[in-house]
């Protein structure tokens, strides 16, 4: 009797003294692993008279459940301390200061991609976006720039050199936004209302022009289509941009070889204070390239034009962050100089909304 007491205090002791889980576990093999000892105890039952086994059987279970809640208490203990030492580690700390300023703020291209995004969202329109490495076909053969065309030169395309598209021709940094007109009509079953804002490039560089610059792209889609109501959607679009009800707009005739008729559109302006300020009609700023969708795009894609009509437009965001926001110098948008982004940038925080306003 006594000897199992002293056995049963020596395991408790030895299982209280383990200083970690692993340890314990070592512990726990050492007595009740296949070779631990008190296995070995419980496996000389066998060899036992039916009397031993009686008086012995009882004191060997006692021993082995005395070292399986030790083991057990321990274990509780070893995490709890663990989870203590953890929480003492990773507490946050409350009475830390508040950060003083704002930190980082949203760039006027992203807050007018916004904004452009919520006007034409209130008017049924939906954000498409296409790939910035595009394919001949969808950056000019499908808006019907055919090889020889002269726009194509016009528009002082990046090409790669060696990545070829599926019809042998070099890959390319898409000049406009157009592009994705074709890969909406393609992807989609009219009626179509889409804007597409997002990264142009071509090889042109000073003060109004980057190498990369933003472009957003109009579409609809629709039966019975006209002009009239481009310039009801141009508009609607300009005044609840500027924020205002005295936005006149001039269209004049123009073209694309993707639009039939085309359009340039004018802004009027007024000077105040030395500056151009959108709105009146003092004079004119062009702001815009429009047209209905010319009929050769349409069936490229697909759509029988004499069902399907509908009208486009292109339009720099840059530019329009310009004459909203009043910088004049374009390069400085893509400098990163963070004095610039302070004093033109926006709070993450003032999300725009046609409730809350658009603007500043
Ligand atoms: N893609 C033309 C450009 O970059 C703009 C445009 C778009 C004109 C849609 C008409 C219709 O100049």
């Amino acid at each position: 009797m006594s000897d199992f007491d002293s056995l049963t205090g020596e395991w408790r002791a030895r299982i209280a003294a383990a200083p970690d889980l692993a340890s314990l576990e070592a512990e726990r093999v050492a007595a009740l692993g296949k070779q631990g000892a008190v296995t070995g105890l419980l496996k000389t039952l066998g060899g036992m008279t039916p009397e031993e086994r009686q008086s012995e059987g009882p004191r060997i279970h006692a021993l082995r459940e005395a070292v399986t809640e030790a083991i057990g208490a321990r274990k509780a203990a070893l995490e709890a301390a663990e989870l203590e030492r953890k929480l003492a580690t990773e507490t946050l700390d409350m009475t830390l200061p508040m950060p003083t300023g704002e930190q980082g703020s949203v760039h006027p291209v992203s807050q007018v991609m916004d904004e452009l995004a919520e006007i034409f969202a209130d008017l049924g329109f939906s954000v498409a976006t296409g790939p910035e490495i595009e394919d001949d076909w969808h950056n000019f053969t499908a808006l019907n720039i055919p090889e020889s065309h002269p726009a194509r030169a016009m528009h002082d395309t990046f090409y790669f050199g060696a990545d070829k598209d599926r019809d042998g021709k070099r890959m390319l940094l898409r000049t406009h936004t157009s592009p994705v007109q074709i890969r909406t009509m393609q992807a989609e079953k009219p009626p179509l209302r889409i804007i597409a804002p997002g990264r142009t490039y071509r090889s042109d560089s000073d003060a109004t022009h980057t190498p990369m610059f933003h472009q957003v792209e109009g579409l609809v889609i629709d039966r019975g289509t006209h002009l009239g109501h481009l310039k009801w959607t141009l508009e609607t679009f300009l005044k609840a941009f500027f924020e205002r009800d005295d936005i006149v707009l001039r269209l004049r005739p123009s073209y694309f070889p993707f639009t039939e008729p085309s359009a340039e559109v004018d802004v009027g302006y007024t000077v105040q204070n030395g500056r151009r300020v959108v709105g009146g009609s003092d004079g004119w700023m062009e702001v815009l390239g429009s047209g209905m969708v010319h009929p050769r795009v349409i069936a490229a894609c697909g759509l029988d034009p004499d069902e399907w009509q509908g009208f486009a437009f292109g339009c720099g965001i840059d530019r329009l962050a310009m004459l909203k926001y009043g910088m004049d110098d374009l390069r400085a948008f893509f400098d990163g100089d963070l004095r610039w982004l302070r004093h033109y940038g926006f709070s993450s925080l003032d999300v725009p909304t046609l409730s809350g306003g658009v603007g500043a």
